[in-house]
């Protein structure tokens, strides 16, 4: 289970620094996830066991037909009625099989259902081509926090997920922590995530949802309750000022140029929710829905050529200067 859990570890850390928690259905960190688990492996164990059984009977079928010398036309009606009644007791025995799966199914799901009706922090994800919108709900309307493509949460506890889609259908699934569930427009869908250990898990749209399908990871960051709370607060922030002149006259070009069509910077007139949040972009671990780490370098690529790296995406090619582009960049890079 851990050399699979490895390989795992290996595909997601190909793009992703800072990834410690691993994107496979078979290292579960959560109560649904571990639950998935078992079913996986039970289902896998009783396949193994009745495929044996299907090999040894076939391989005692040869070797017995080898040793008969007898006319193949010749009809011996003993043996027939032996075959019809292996036949039978093999009908009865798939019969059987198939119940048992389903009452391990039919238990699997019952246990799901029920793992955090008492959940008390309600998050709203919204599938996008291709990112996911983040929403904290909250009673008063200056807590709710919203930001993109990263998921935090308090770890040992559950947490409600509210399943939406503003385009196409999406799939959410961070295997680790619970099984795949679609995000259809017009519909709500909901899901209890609950990770019992600290870690940064990954997740992935598992619905084909067009060109960018595969560039639409999310993590699911679990930290302990206070740093959640400190986590939750800082998000809560207007942007900071930027420090530097260049940070200040990257910060005037946003201001001026297309991207306040698309993107929010709490605290400034950018106040659009086409695209992902941006008033702390700079504190996420990844950019472009898990597409590129966060740095310097990659946000400089990003907006230099969102195109390129991501074709068909909804940010355009803004054609920036050298000295527009390193403004902007050293501005984004101030929003923690
Ligand atoms: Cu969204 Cu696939």
């Amino acid at each position: 289970m851990k050399v699979l859990a490895r390989v795992g570890l290996t595909s997601c850390a190909g793009f992703l620094t800072g990834c410690s928690g691993v994107q496979s259905a078979l290292d579960p960190h959560g109560p649904a996830g571990e639950e998935l688990a078992r079913l996986i492996w039970s289902f896998t164990a009783l396949c193994t066991v009745i495929w044996l059984m299907v090999m040894g009977v076939l391989a005692v079928a040869l070797v017995r037909r080898r040793r008969q010398a007898a006319d193949p036309l010749e009809t011996d009606v003993q043996s027939e009625h032996a075959a019809s009644r292996a036949v039978l007791m093999a009908v009865v025995a798939t019969g059987l099989v198939l119940v048992c799966l389903t009452v391990l199914s039919f238990f699997a799901n019952r246990t799901l259902a029920g793992i955090g009706a008492d959940a008390e922090l309600t998050i709203e994800v919204t599938g996008y081509q291709w990112w996911w919108a983040v929403r904290y709900e909250n009673s008063e309307p200056s807590r709710i926090v919203t930001t993109a493509n990263e998921i935090h949460i308090p770890s040992g506890e559950p947490v409600r997920l509210v399943l939406k889609s503003q385009d196409v259908i999406h799939s959410f699934w961070v295997p680790a922590l619970h099984g795949k569930l679609d995000l259809v427009p017009g519909v709500v869908n909901t899901l209890t995530l609950q990770a019992d250990r600290n870690g940064t898990y990954r997740g992935q749209c598992a619905e084909y949802c067009g060109a960018q399908h595969a560039h639409m990871g999310v993590l699911v960051i679990a930290q302990p309750r206070v740093e959640f709370d400190a986590w939750y607060e800082a998000q809560l922030q207007n942007a900071a000022e930027p420090s530097s002149e260049l940070a200040r006259q990257g910060r005037d070009l946003f201001l001026n140029r297309p991207c306040v069509m698309c993107h929010k910077v709490q605290g400034t007139v950018a106040a659009s929710n086409a695209g992902p949040e941006l008033t702390h972009v700079a504190s996420r671990k990844t950019l472009a829905a898990g597409t590129l780490s966060m740095s310097r370098g990659n946000l400089a690529a990003w907006i230099a050529d969102p195109q390129s790296i991501k074709p068909g995406t909804r940010m355009p090619t803004m054609n920036l200067t050298g000295d527009e582009l390193n403004a902007i960049v050293a501005y984004v890079e101030t929003l923690k």
